[in-house]
């Protein structure tokens, strides 16, 4: 939503169809046309998609159960054009109030928390066609469901994918 309102054509993927009917009223609330903000449900990891994009942003790409991360992630610089960037952000620490969510699943490798030396290990990006721009932590004030207030740490990677030579 917040690329659509700056100008952006944008498209939002996730596996769950109630985060994106969730997504598609948010965006009709916020009077997003469908050209401007859309919403896919799609498995990340099987998405037929041979469209390319100028940006591809992977947003707290957290999840439990059988989850391949590693692949999801390699997939989506697959979509990004010549020139583009993709923005990959993700929990450096988890947010106090998810606690509970990682205590009863406490063996699931996908709540890992990240740098930005290991997103950029499972991306696996070809040095010869990838320029990294941005690979930090960066800290944000952010209120949980019960109004508790929390500093978070994200990771934050950037990178543009070089025009291919003809
Ligand atoms: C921590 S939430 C982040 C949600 C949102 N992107 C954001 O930044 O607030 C992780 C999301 O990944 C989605 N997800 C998990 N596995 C997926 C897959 N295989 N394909 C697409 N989305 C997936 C979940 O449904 C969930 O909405």
């Amino acid at each position: 939503m917040w690329l659509a309102e700056h100008g952006w054509q944008a498209t939002g993927v996730d596996i769950s169809a109630v985060a994106v009917s969730r997504a598609e009223q948010a965006a009709r609330a916020r009077g997003l046309a469908t050209d401007r903000a859309r919403f896919l449900v799609a498995d990340l990891a099987k998405w037929d998609n041979d469209q390319s994009y100028d940006l591809v942003v992977s947003s707290f790409l957290h999840s439990q159960g059988d989850f391949d991360r590693a692949g999801i992630l390699r997939a989506t610089s697959q979509y990004v054009a010549d020139g583009g960037y993709l923005l990959v952000i993700s929990h450096a620490t988890f947010p106090p109030w998810a606690q509970a969510h990682r205590d009863a699943d406490a063996k699931d490798h996908h709540h890992d928390e990240t740098t930005p030396e290991s997103e950029l290990e499972l991306l696996q990006l070809d040095p010869s066609s990838w320029v990294l721009e941005i690979a930090e932590i960066r800290s944000r004030e952010a209120t949980g469901p019960e109004g508790q207030v929390a500093t978070l740490q994200d990771t934050v990677v950037l990178v543009r994918k070089t025009a291919t030579q003809s």
